[in-house]
């Protein structure tokens, strides 16, 4: 995390190469996760109706910053996405074989999910 009391933090040496960009993506999406996580939880832990909506906002906002990520990713990576797909694919035939459906989507709620994305 980038110290804040230090104005020199942020600045950089040199760009990125290409796969060092993947790697910042990939760490990027835990930074997401770890928000979500954390959103989550405060969700949970309070009753406070107005707080929890608020929260709860912020907590999709960072889904869907997973999704552009992802995105990114596979942009950048197509043979990375294509692992995802396969992986995608493998639960789903076992979702087929356990006669398993997928969830319904409930029209009030995000059409895309992080497993979605992939
Ligand atoms: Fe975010």
């Amino acid at each position: 995390m980038a110290s804040l009391t230090n104005p020199f933090s942020g600045l950089v040496e040199r760009k990125l190469t290409k796969e060092e960009l993947i790697q910042a993506i990939r760490v990027d999406i835990v930074g997401e996760l770890e928000a979500i996580f954390v959103y989550d939880a405060h969700v949970q832990a309070t009753d406070d109706p107005f707080a929890k909506k608020v929260l709860s906002d912020i907590r999709d906002e960072e889904k869907a910053h997973i999704g552009e990520l992802m995105t990114l990713l596979r942009h950048l990576d197509p043979e990375e996405a294509d692992h995802f797909a396969e992986g995608e694919e493998e639960v789903r035939e076992m979702m087929e074989q356990l006669k398993i459906e997928s969830p319904k989507k409930d029209s009030n709620t995000s059409s895309t999910t992080v497993g979605s994305l992939l």
